[in-house]
């Protein structure tokens, strides 16, 4: 699986009405949306717990016959354990974090073997270099720019920064995506600061028409 490395809005499903999720689902790909960002969280790594992979198998069907991929930001502990289950349900990329993985290189090459693309994050503390040796494995580097287990906090502007430290990692072909807080008042600084994919959630869903949102960000970020 190669990540898009053309500029993209990532809608975060964290903030879905989860009584209208597969119709809002449908309005965002109707709107052009074309990868979607799963956040799973275990109540330890972070204090919150959130899905499994049945969500994920509860809309794969849908983004996948337009083409799209979905993404599993996993906020786990031991995520090596939860990898195929993910593949199983639907998941086109995990994306996995520094701080959670003492063998980060085993993980990344399992997520390959399991056909799924290799995401790799990092949290707002955790210096860049922490990713120089993933890099060389990973097809995503993800920049936290808020700390990870809730939607709708505040952009941490050092993240811009970090951005453009980040970028200098990439290979050819990978993408950089930013995570938390991204909207309106955001989105133009973390494309200039060099991310291609942009995860927003309270800026989609939290919208009176999440398809409509997603449109006006995808224009702001100039994608
Ligand atoms: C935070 C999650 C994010 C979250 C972003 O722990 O990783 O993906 O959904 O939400 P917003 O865009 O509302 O900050
Ligand atoms: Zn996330």
């Amino acid at each position: 699986m190669s990540w898009p490395t053309s500029t993209q809005v990532v809608p975060s499903i964290l903030s879905a009405d989860f009584g209208a999720f597969r119709s809002q689902v449908v309005e965002l790909l109707d709107a052009g949306a074309r990868a979607f960002h799963v956040d799973v969280m275990d109540g330890r790594f972070v204090p919150v717990i959130t899905f499994g992979p049945q969500v994920v198998s509860s809309f794969a069907d849908l983004v996948h016959e337009r083409g799209g991929t979905i993404d599993v930001h996993l906020m786990i502990e031991d995520p090596e354990r939860q990898l195929p289950e993910f593949a199983k349900a639907g998941a086109d990329s995990c994306t996995v974090h520094v701080e959670a993985c003492p063998h980060l290189h085993h993980t990344l090459g399992l997520m390959h073997d399991l056909g799924m693309g290799a995401g790799v994050t990092i949290n707002p503390a955790t210096p860049v270099g922490a990713l120089r040796e993933a890099a060389r494995e990973a097809d995503l580097l993800l920049c936290m720019s808020v700390n990870p287990g809730w939607g709708g906090q505040k952009f941490i502007e050092s993240s811009l920064e970090r951005l453009g430290e980040l970028q200098a990692l990439l290979r050819p072909g990978m993408g950089l995506e930013v995570d938390g807080g991204v909207g309106p008042a955001t989105i133009e600084r973390c494309r200039a600061a060099g991310a291609n994919l942009m995860v927003a959630g309270a800026a989609i869903y939290a919208q009176p028409s999440p398809g409509e949102a997603w449109k006006a960000l995808t224009a702001l970020a100039g994608a």
